[in-house]
């Protein structure tokens, strides 16, 4: 397993360039499986979680093949194969999102329920009540979830109860292909929601509402083929944002949308950082002297997302005073704090509300990932704590980060990927 060896104490100074959103591009790749045409999408990073979902899309009977510059081409004439096998399902969870269009399409599916992860027990119940509204009928059996929808599903009208970004995902993409109208209410939000909407219209849906909490989905027969870019991915942009400033550094990330980072930007300015919308990007810099502790709380979005809670927990950790970070969106999202500790943090939580002291400096240390964010939590402390830090298991950067190592070296850092 390999291991990133970062000294700490550079600031960064300069620019990277922001990737394609991971998080819009998979529900993006499962849409391929609503159609029997190609669709291509563009600037797709590289990503584990990328490569895990194309395995699983080819095995129900897609070709999913890489081309230049981010471009994937995408094709499923048939669905050889309506099951989604454990072994590929449990390596990550957002495989559950072939679930609704492989039900629209074929009228069957048979998805192994994808289990817990570091971050909390994230069951699937708000995507199958769904289903089950749009006249799926739904048995659950030795691990799997198998939903028949014999006469194929019908428009429903459906409130969530809770804000779910998947569930909305796999039930917008199952009513493009449901008989008559289905109203999506208290629909999530998320910029990567609209990203899917708008390539589901490209490809013939009809869908209103798009970036709202209410989506109207009126069902056609089929879907065709279409060609669609994948958003910046406001999340990898965040979270160089917290290491530029974090570091006292001067960074332009570029390609990113600062429309969709609006309250983590405004908690960073709160904090006593600058923030500049440039061309075509973001201008984050740290004015001199400390940071000021803040209270941050998550929510769906356009809150402060919660896969930048610990990212901003290691910002925070040097700050002026104190701060008070609640997590509102997981149950386990704290994983990173005893980490965090190891390095010198002043962080004590009660239940999920983590209040964090502002030490004079960070030391480095060896850490332990344990989930893709507060991997990256673990990098921004490592690139401001004194001497040297060793972040073991970084697989789990490789899920979400693109050529990280790269993009901080080109901002000065000092930071190496070695085998462990
Ligand atoms: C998506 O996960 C993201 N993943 C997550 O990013 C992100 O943290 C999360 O949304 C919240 O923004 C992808 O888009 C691939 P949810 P998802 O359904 O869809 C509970 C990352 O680091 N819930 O909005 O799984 C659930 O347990 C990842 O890139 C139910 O109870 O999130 C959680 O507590 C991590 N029943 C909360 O809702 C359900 O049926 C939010 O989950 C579904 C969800």
């Amino acid at each position: 397993m390999d291991r990133l060896r970062i000294r700490g104490g550079t600031p960064l100074l300069g620019s990277l360039y922001v990737g394609g959103a991971k998080n819009a591009a998979l529900p993006l790749m499962a849409a391929c499986l609503l159609s029997d045409e190609p669709l291509t999408l563009d600037n797709v990073p590289m990503l584990a979680d990328i490569a895990s979902l194309a395995a699983l899309l080819r095995q129900h009977g897609a070709t999913v093949d890489r081309g230049d510059g981010g471009r994937l081409r995408l094709h499923a004439p048939t669905i050889s194969n309506t099951t989604a096998p454990y072994d590929l399902v449990r390596k990550m969870r957002a495989s559950v999102l072939v679930l609704g269009p492989i039900l629209a399409r074929c009228g069957r599916a048979k998805i192994s329920l994808p289990g817990g992860c570091a971050i909390g027990t994230r069951p699937i119940d708000l995507h199958l009540k769904g289903l089950e509204l749009l006249g799926a009928d739904i048995d659950l059996s030795e691990g799997y979830v198998t939903a028949v929808a014999k006469s194929g599903l019908r428009g429903a009208h459906i409130r969530f109860p809770m804000v779910s970004v998947g569930a909305t995902e796999n039930l917008l993409m199952a009513a493009t292909l449901a008989a008559g109208e289905t109203v999506l209410v208290n629909a999530a939000r998320e910029p990567e929601i609209g990203d899917l909407a708008h390539c589901l219209v490209a490809m013939g849906a009809k869908i209103e509402g798009i970036g709202s909490d209410t989506l109207r989905i009126a069902g056609v027969a089929r879907l065709h083929g279409a060609g669609h870019r994948v958003i910046p991915d406001r999340i990898e942009a965040g979270t160089y944002a917290m290491a530029a400033a974090a570091t006292g550094g001067d960074v332009t990330l570029i390609g990113c949308r600062p429309e969709n980072l609006e309250t983590v930007a405004d908690k960073l300015i709160e904090a006593g950082v600058e923030i500049r919308a440039v061309a075509g990007g973001m201008r984050v810099m740290r004015r001199n002297g400390p940071l000021e502790g803040i209270d941050v709380t998550t929510l769906p979005y356009p809150g402060f997302p919660t896969d930048l809670q610990a990212q901003m927990m290691a910002l925070l950790a040097t700050a002026k005073g104190a701060s008070v970070i609640t997590e509102t969106i997981f149950e386990n999202r704290y994983m990173h704090v005893p980490e965090l500790a190891r390095m010198g943090a002043d962080i004590v939580v009660h239940g999920s509300t983590a209040t964090v002291r502002g030490v004079e400096r960070l030391t480095g240390a060896p850490v332990m990932a344990t989930d893709l964010r507060a991997s990256a939590s673990l990098i921004v402390a490592g690139l401001v704590a004194e001497g040297e830090t060793t972040v073991n298991r970084v697989y789990h950067l490789d899920r979400g980060y693109e050529r990280l190592v790269e993009k901080l070296t080109g901002c000065g850092a000092v930071i190496v990927r070695e085998a462990a």
